[in-house]
């Protein structure tokens, strides 16, 4: 989806998209954010594609500086209205490829959820080296991605035929969205010059998918995966 088309999800954001760090069910990005030693007085956090700041408002106070990072006007004049009583937050409106030099190499941790979906495999590169350079050497970041298991689960759960998922393209409503499978998303990160320390699945509701739980066979419910990596400490990232 480009700029415009996101900018109009922008009132009907907590419907229509999935803002993971407020509809996760389990507390798995607590778990993860608690992982990496932070410090109140000295870390700094850059959202990638911060959306309505969902996860700016929920972890602010782990960090001393925030910079978010959002392409729709529409969308960041929403987080800046969500995070008034935020202090220190640096909100950039721009594509996140350019992001990268405004911001510099500054983060303890940086996060990027649910933003490296596009179809190109030109742009999501352009956003893996954008995480990468604005990564302190041996700091963290901690990306969510669709998960293509939990695709072609919800399809068996919903008896739709299954559709060609070539590449890990999906059609959702008006978009192609790319999804991961578990082992591509580790080999991706490991490309973008960083070492995945942990991943798991983070749940989200059934309602997203436009469907009730279902009696059987839906496990714990759709999820996206969710890893925190670590940023090696040198060299250059090879091309995702
Ligand atoms: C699915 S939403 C996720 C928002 C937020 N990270 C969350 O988890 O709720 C994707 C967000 O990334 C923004 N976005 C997508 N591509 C972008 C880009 N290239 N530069 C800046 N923002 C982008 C969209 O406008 C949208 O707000």
């Amino acid at each position: 989806m480009n700029r415009a088309q996101w900018n109009q999800l922008a009132d009907t954001f907590e419907t229509e998209v999935c803002d993971i760090a407020r509809e996760e069910t389990r507390d798995q990005l607590g778990r993860f954010v608690r992982a990496v030693a932070l410090s109140p007085k000295t870390s700094v956090l850059v959202d990638l594609g911060c959306g309505v700041g969902s996860f700016i408002r929920k972890f602010h106070h782990r960090f001393h500086d925030v910079t978010a990072v959002e392409f729709a006007p529409r969308i960041i004049a929403r987080a800046k209205k969500n995070c008034t009583d935020v202090p220190r937050v640096r909100w950039l409106t721009m594509d996140i490829p350019r992001s990268a030099k405004a911001i510099g190499t500054v983060a303890d941790l940086t996060v990027c959820m649910n933003v490296i979906t596009s179809p190109s495999h030109a742009k999501r590169n352009s956003i893996w080296k954008t995480v990468a350079q604005v990564t302190k050497p041996r700091s963290h970041a901690l990306i969510v991605v669709p998960s293509l298991e939990s695709e072609r689960m919800v399809r068996r759960v919903g008896r739709e035929t299954p559709a060609a998922l070539a590449g890990g393209l999906v059609q959702r409503d008006d978009a192609v969205q790319k999804h991961f499978e578990r082992g591509e998303l580790v080999s991706t990160l490991s490309r973008a010059g960083f070492a995945p320390m942990r991943i798991a699945r983070i749940y989200y509701p059934w309602s997203k998918e436009g469907m009730r739980k279902p009696r059987s066979g839906g496990g714990k419910g759709p999820w996206d995966w969710v890893c925190l990596a670590r940023r090696n400490s040198g060299g250059r990232a090879r091309k995702p």
